[in-house]
């Protein structure tokens, strides 16, 4: 009999048929999803589930999971999930890393160029019929090469990011706990420096950081404070590392001179102050949205639900150590 897997909102269509080759595939297949109170009752009976951001599984919907083998994960955020309830509980999680990295780098280069540059504010202006005619100052923004970025949270997307921004022979501050490894260091000339300093010194930030409950607001009022006046702030990891609120005053009363956002805190709400403003540009969730990632990642998710209900290491196992303790015990 072939396992049961839940797939709990649209994928693309290539993992679902790889899915079908190795499981009975129950498909919610919609935009909307399945409502987070129709999870438990339709996990009954599934050894695996395809989950993405709006599922949360908290140490309670854990705790009456039953028979569940893994939470495939199609992002490769996972504050949605409790790992170490779910490792605590013997079921195995899964993210779908590396395959989105360039595309989300490329991304948050995009925010930062668009932001810096105004481009969201001329296409809006000519749109609206207003350009007449060539001035010096028209839509004037700021420039981006040979200037500071700095990055907060210097993984894998960080590091991709910074490779752009040598690109464009810039000078680049980064803070993180885990200093890079020195071969990156020298290439890209990255100098780890406190978060004050990068927030002080940097004429972009990028934001790069997992959410978690130390990352939660890491940018509000006294870091935005700190920052240039013509600062930039990027942001395409998390929303809620940033206070909005405070983000929306620090625009308006230009205590930095832009930003450009892929991520909110209660989305799909933004801050009405921040969708008032002409200095900020808003996209909604899609800085991996590319047709060849969004697939990649959904194939990631169907092949790490595959390995663990067939009893292979799931590719992007997130709890390693429960694997490791599930062979020696079947070793034993
Ligand atoms: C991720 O992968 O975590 C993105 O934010 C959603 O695609």
């Amino acid at each position: 009999m072939k396992p049961n897997v839940l797939v709990t909102r649209r994928i693309y269509p290539e993992a679902i048929e790889y899915l079908k080759e190795h499981c009975e595939v129950d498909y919610a297949d919609s935009d909307d999803g399945l409502p987070q109170d129709q999870l438990l009752p339709r996990l009954r009976g599934k050894q695996a589930i395809l989950s993405q951001l709006m599922n949360k599984f908290t140490p309670e919907v854990i705790d009456s999971l039953d028979g569940l083998k893994i939470i495939a994960n199609v992002a490769v955020g996972f504050d949605n999930i409790d790992v170490p309830a779910a490792t605590r509980k013997g079921i195995l999680v899964s993210n779908t890393p590396d395959v989105l990295t360039d595309t989300t780098a490329d991304f948050a280069f995009t925010l930062l160029l668009a932001a810096a540059r105004r481009v969201v504010e001329g296409h809006q202006y000519l749109h609206a019929g207003l350009w007449r005619k060539w001035a010096i100052d028209l839509l004037v923004g700021q420039d981006v090469h040979h200037r500071t970025l700095g990055i907060i949270g210097m993984g894998r997307i960080g590091k991709a990011v910074a490779r752009r921004a040598r690109g464009f022979s810039m000078r680049i501050l980064y803070n993180d706990p885990v200093p890079a490894p020195e071969a990156i260091t020298k290439e890209l000339a990255l100098e780890r420096v406190s978060k004050e300093q990068v927030l002080r010194e940097s004429d972009f930030v990028s934001l790069h950081v997992p959410l978690s409950e130390s990352t939660v607001k890491l940018v509000g009022e006294p870091e935005l404070r700190m920052m240039k006046k013509t600062a930039i702030l990027v942001n395409s990891s998390r929303g809620p590392v940033v206070d909005e609120a405070a983000l929306a005053r620090a625009l308006d009363e230009r205590w930095i001179t832009g930003a450009g956002l892929d991520v909110f805190e209660r989305e799909p709400n933004v801050h009405p102050g921040l969708l008032k403003l002409t200095n900020v540009v808003l996209e909604p969730h899609i800085a991996s949205a590319s047709v060849d990632t969004r697939r990649e990642m959904s194939m990631l998710a169907a092949r790490n639900a595959v390995a663990a209900l067939e009893g292979h290491r799931p590719p992007t196992l997130l709890n390693p150590e429960l694997w490791d303790s599930l062979s020696r015990s079947k070793g034993a």
